[in-house]
């Protein structure tokens, strides 16, 4: 071990351990005994099983060294042909692990594109990015988030999904820190503050821009809770058991849920302070924990303008959601509400599993029934799921060889996910008068006359 890593070590000893970072400890594989004394004797190879590969010494190949950094490229022409990206994230190894495993790994990096998971069978995963450990929340936001905001304004709905185990950094990369510093946005904040910074400037700067023709947005949002197959407002706490609706016009909807006009950053925070709050008073009230729920946090972006006596509109949905831990619940034991509620969890993430996996197989030819009615959760999200939407899947995961299994399958289901073929369009609309429409017509059939 380095003296940079020991150093790390005593100051991480010294902090605080994160209530939510306790892993359970049957999750961590028997591995402390093949990792200290080299195993001599042949082994049974399963699959999918966490062995790691050694070196002629018996030392387990993992990657030691935590400064190992890969820089991720921005691509801003991605979206152009594209409408899922799939980005990995790995967190650092924090102090549990630390004691339990010391600087044991499950995974190699390569470059900012892949990733060798270090079991038996060696398994090596592509995706559009994976962030190392030592990427920044604004980085991050460059690549994954601010994109997002452009394809908003431009009349495109989208979606960012963080899925992984309990643990794993789903919340930290979602909200982060989402307290104030002086009227600045914490570092350590994370991508839904910064979308929305960078929109409330870029809307500015658009409406500047096209001030000649009355360019105007407007911005309404929402933030609800999907726990044990119940809607509930975290703007109004008091409305539970919210209903889901469909409607030509709107799509899927939920009836009676809060919407609050929002344009500037301290609207969001509030709003985003509020939820938070409410989703912790319906945790304590319900004897619950915020990792078995889904929080989803929309956005529905409109603009309008005028131009040659037309008014047009361009509306965009963002979807921001936080999902329940995807580790494997525990079903021993549980009875009654918890019974429930495990099977309920199960549901809504099964069911997610389930359609990414019917619309790999429609992606490739076969005819499937896309089982979206089936939970609250895809219900609600099926456009971004296969549908009109340009969708980001940010999956989280510990390089931890505590969490190699649950690592393994988060890697399984983004490799899934990047399958995925959405059909993403611009949401738009106009009117106009008759005499703007026949001055269209009669302007149009000019050029004709003269090509
Ligand atoms: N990329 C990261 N860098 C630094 N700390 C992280 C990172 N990801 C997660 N953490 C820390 O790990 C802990 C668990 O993260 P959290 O986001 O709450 O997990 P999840 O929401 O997936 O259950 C938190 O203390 C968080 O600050
Ligand atoms: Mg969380």
């Amino acid at each position: 071990m380095s003296s940079s890593e020991l150093d790390n070590l005593s100051t991480q000893f010294r902090g605080r351990t994160p209530l939510n970072s306790i892993p359970d400890p049957s999750q961590c594989p028997s591995f402390t005994s093949s990792h200290r004394k080299p195993q001599t004797t042949p082994v049974r190879r399963i699959s999918n099983v966490f062995t790691p590969v050694t070196g002629h010494t018996g030392t387990p190949l993992i990657n030691s060294d935590p400064s190992l950094h890969f820089d991720l490229p921005q691509d801003p022409s991605f979206w152009k042909d594209h409408n899922v990206q799939v980005l990995i994230r790995v967190r650092p190894l924090n102090n549990t692990e630390k004691v339990s495993q010391g600087y044991g790994r499950c995974l190699r990096q390569e470059s900012a594109h892949t990733l060798v998971w270090l079991g038996h069978p060696e398994t090596r995963f592509t995706f559009d990015h994976v962030a190392c450990q030592t990427i920044s929340q604004e980085k991050l936001f460059r690549v994954a988030g601010l994109p997002m905001v452009d394809n908003c304004m431009s009349g495109y709905n989208s979606c960012m999904f963080a899925y992984g185990q309990t643990g794993s950094g789903k919340t930290y990369t979602m909200m982060g820190d989402i307290g104030e510093m002086s009227g600045k946005l914490s570092e350590q904040c994370g991508i839904t503050p910064r979308i929305f910074k960078y929109l409330f400037t870029r809307i500015r700067e658009e409406e500047d821009k096209q001030k000649n023709e009355r360019l105007k947005y407007s911005c309404k949002c929402s933030f609800l809770e999907i726990y044990n197959e119940q809607i509930t407002d975290l703007l109004e706490p008091s409305s539970t058991n919210l209903l889901l609706r469909e409607d030509l016009k709107k799509g899927v909807y939920v009836e009676n849920l809060t919407e609050v006009s929002v344009s500037s950053v301290d609207d969001i925070l509030r709003i985003l302070l509020q939820g938070a709050a409410n989703r912790k008073m319906a945790a304590t009230h319900m004897n619950t924990e915020s990792s078995r729920s889904h929080s989803v946090f929309t956005c529905n972006i409109e603009s309008c303008w005028e131009k040659d006596s037309m008014k047009h509109f361009r509306f965009g949905r963002l979807n921001l959601v936080d999902l329940a831990g995807s580790e494997r619940q525990k079903s021993s034991g549980a009875e009654g509400d918890r019974l429930k509620e495990a099977a309920n969890i199960n549901k809504s993430l099964s069911t997610l599993g389930l359609v990414i996996m019917s619309l790999v197989d429609l992606a490739h030819g076969k005819h499937r029934h896309v089982p979206y009615r089936d939970s609250r959760l895809t219900f609600l999200l099926q456009d971004s799921l296969g549908g009109n939407s340009k969708t980001t899947v940010i999956a989280t995961i510990s390089p931890s060889i505590c969490s190699a299994s649950e690592t393994l399958s988060t890697l399984k289901f983004a490799q899934r996910a990047k399958l995925i073929q959405n059909n993403a369009k611009i949401n738009e609309d106009a009117s106009g008068d008759v005499s703007a429409l026949q001055q269209q017509i009669q302007q149009l059939k000019a050029c004709n006359m003269l090509y």
